[in-house]
This record gives C-alpha cells, sequence and structure tokens, in this order.
C-alpha cells in the first residue's frame, strides 16, 4: 500500500517572517498527520526552512537543480549544495521552468539524474498544456515526458522517485482537473512504467497538482492512482495546506 504524500511548492513566495508563522502553524497541527508531508521552498530560505523543520514530520524539498555538477554555471544550484541543506526532495521539471525557462524534456532529464545522483528524491513533474488535452494529446504528452526520464535513468530509478501529473491548465487557474479525468493520467503513468517493471510502478506514488484545495482534495486523493498532492497557491496558507494533508489518508 503507497503512503500518501502531501508537498507545497511555495513557488516565488515567503519572507523570513512570512516563512517562520507558516512553519510554526504547520509543525504544531502535523504530529498527527497520516501522510507524508514537505515544502519545496525557494533557495535563499533553505537554510532558515531546514531549521525550522528539523525534528518535526515535515520534509524540506526544493523546486529545481542544475543538471551539472559543479563548474562555470553562474546563477546554478547543484543537487549536492541542496544536499547539504538535508534537502530530500527535489521538483523536476515544473511545467514552469519547462514554459518559461524553455526545459527540454532531455535536460529534465538530466536534472532528476543529477538529484538522484546526491541522494536527492527527485519529484517529476509532467502535464499537459489546455491546446495539447483539447487536441486529444494528453496522453501523448505525458508518455513522451515520462519516456524521456525513463530512457535515461532506467526503470529502476523510479523506485527513489515520485512523480507529479500537474496538467498545466489547472496550475493557478482555479481549474481543476475532475478526479476522474486525474485518475486517467494517473493509470496510463502508472502502467507507462508497469510495462516495464510492475513492481516498481505499484509502489511509486503519483502526486496531482493544478488548484488543489480543501475542497477538492478528498475526492480527488480517494482515487486508486492519485497519492496525495503537488500544492501551490493553497501550501501558502496553514489552514488549507494541512485540510489537504489531513485529506490524504
Ligand atoms: P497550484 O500550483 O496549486 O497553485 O495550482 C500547483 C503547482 O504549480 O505545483
Amino acid at each position: 500500500m503507497r503512503k500518501k504524500f502531501v508537498a507545497g511548492n511555495w513557488k516565488m513566495h515567503g519572507s523570513f517572517q512570512k516563512n517562520a508563522a507558516l512553519l510554526d502553524s504547520l509543525k504544531a497541527q502535523s504530529e498527527n498527520l497520516a501522510c507524508e508531508v514537505a515544502v519545496c521552498v525557494p533557495y535563499p530560505y533553505l537554510a532558515q526552512v531546514q531549521a525550522l523543520v528539523e525534528g518535526s514530520r515535515i520534509a524540506l524539498g526544493a523546486q529545481n537543480l542544475s543538471e551539472h555538477a559543479s563548474g562555470a554555471f553562474t546563477g546554478e544550484v547543484s543537487a549536492a549544495m541542496l544536499g547539504e541543506f538535508a534537502c530530500r526532495y527535489v521538483l523536476v521539471g515544473h511545467s514552469e521552468r519547462r514554459t518559461i525557462y524553455g526545459e527540454s524534456d532531455a535536460v529534465v532529464a538530466e536534472k532528476f539524474a543529477a538529484a538522484l545522483a546526491s541522494g536527492l528524491v527527485p519529484v517529476l513533474c509532467v502535464g499537459e498544456k489546455l491546446d495539447e488535452r483539447e487536441g486529444g494529446l494528453t496522453d501523448q504528452v505525458v508518455s513522451r515526458q515520462m519516456a524521456a526520464v525513463l530512457e535515461r535513468v532506467g526503470v529502476a530509478a523510479f523506485a527513489k522517485a515520485v512523480v507529479a501529473y500537474e496538467p498545466v491548465w489547472a496550475i493557478g487557474t482555479g481549474m481543476t482537473a475532475s478526479p476522474a479525468q486525474a485518475q486517467d493520467v494517473h493509470m496510463a503513468i502508472r502502467a507507462q512504467v508497469a510495462a516495464l517493471d510492475a513492481g516498481v510502478a505499484s509502489g511509486l506514488q503519483i502526486l496531482y497538482g493544478g488548484s488543489v484545495k480543501p475542497q477538492n482534495a478528498k475526492e480527488l486523493f480517494s482515487q486508486a492512482d492519485i497519492d496525495g498532492g503537488l500544492i501551490g497557491g493553497a501550501a501558502l496558507v496553514a489552514d488549507d495546506f494541512l485540510a489537504i494533508c489531513q485529506a490524504a489518508v
């Protein structure tokens, strides 16, 4: 039985003061949650949040990493650097990285490999754009994004990774995929992995992301192949994030 997992993606939000207040509330109520919990924070707050979550059930994550180990890559951050802050997770290939910063499937696959090589758990984000969904291309796009990484690292690597299905049209828009729409894609992702290794597929946590709120979390998370959520906007509001975590049982 897969454990449910809820990860917050703070995106480019926060301040020392806001982070401390948010983590105080989360820590106070996270002890009796049934699911795994993580917060993926902006780089400058890694040290602060590392200290704040120490000894709690909340794991630390980052939102991006370089595909390179070190070198002349001004402005970039390596997996090993993230490891020094006791990061457990790192988002890889979030749609904002793919669309705004032009990360190709190949670059995403390299980043995934770099995360694994440093012992971080990559959270691979996949998902189609609105025109792709409307054009009936959802399965094709998601399976292409998955295949690029599977071919680069091999299926066994997914025993130490998480996948997040995030339809781009649902991110930050208030438009959520229906539980049935999301379940269809999650099932297809699991089947793609199962075709290579059934054991890895059955243990793989596949999160749903895209306008998850306390009101819709329970129904989404009760689908057979939805193992939790990657939460953007609602992760910045302690009560909302906690309510979403409570829906993950
Ligand atoms: P949202 O973002 O919950 O605000 O839609 C999700 C994400 O981008 O990970």
